[in-house]
């Protein structure tokens, strides 16, 4: 991962008073509206393919909640591509994968990070099979001691299509939020992973539509201070 993408993930903390930290925060508070009094504490976010921008929108809204004041966890739920470990600079030695498999405890394995009331797990590197750690009854206890502990939990994780870890984490979260990836995915790939996670009886609390024309636009500005080039992805 480069530098670059470093700074771009971590936009809402580096740039708060950017449009698109606005636009953040406006997905945060639009979920308050969108799941008042329904108890929506942990989100997990996901999308129907890879490079939809899960990971980005998990960061930057988590920080949007750390910056109202909540205390906020992000776990991440992609066991097969971790990336919190780079983006937050942090160790990956522990992590979930060793809560699930029952090396470690929570406390353990939580860290704060630059970020104030914002703390992380990393993926970990203890071995097996992602989905049936996942689909574990360790999973569902974890979350559930967690939910104890912090205001608001966002899990990333991977895409509804291909492999079924997001299906579990779907299930056992109290919301899932739809990652679209407005420049390239077409409609009908959003509605089927829709339906998937409707058969599942996941929660759907929302679509965030990403890498649309007008934030594209603010991102190339950010990054070239107004030279014309497109932001390398
Ligand atoms: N709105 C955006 N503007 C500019 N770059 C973006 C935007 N959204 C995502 N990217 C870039 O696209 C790449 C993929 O984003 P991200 O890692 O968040 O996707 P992902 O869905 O988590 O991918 P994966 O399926 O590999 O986990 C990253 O390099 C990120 O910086
Ligand atoms: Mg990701």
């Amino acid at each position: 991962m480069s530098k670059l993408s470093i700074k771009t993930y971590l936009f809402t903390h580096l740039s708060p008073m950017s449009h698109i930290a606005e636009k953040y925060r406006t997905l945060r508070n639009n979920i308050a509206y969108s799941t008042i009094g329904q108890g929506v504490k942990s989100i997990v976010v996901t999308s129907a393919l890879p490079k939809e921008g899960k990971t980005i929108t998990a960061v930057n809204l988590a920080t949007a909640y750390a910056n109202a004041d909540k205390k906020v966890l992000l776990v991440e739920g992609d066991l097969r591509k971790p990336t919190f470990h780079l983006i937050f600079n942090l160790s990956n030695r522990v992590g979930l994968s060793n809560i699930l498999n029952g090396d470690y405890e929570l406390s353990e394995v939580i860290r704060d990070t630059h970020i104030p009331r914002l703390s992380v797990i990393t993926s970990g590197t203890s071995e097996g099979n992602p989905s049936d750690m996942l689909a574990s009854k360790q999973m569902e206890t974890t979350l559930r001691q967690l939910e104890e502990l912090y205001d608001v939990i966002i899990i990333d994780s991977p895409s509804v299509f291909g492999v079924t870890d997001t299906h579990t984490l779907a299930t056992l979260c109290d919301g899932t939020l739809l990652v679209v990836n407005a420049g390239s995915l077409k409609q009908e790939v959003a509605l089927e992973a829709k339906a998937i996670l409707e058969k599942i009886q996941a929660r759907i609390i929302g679509a965030v539509l990403n890498n649309e024309k007008s934030v594209r636009k603010d991102y190339d500005y950010y990054y070239t201070k107004g030279k014309r080039r497109q932001l390398a992805k």
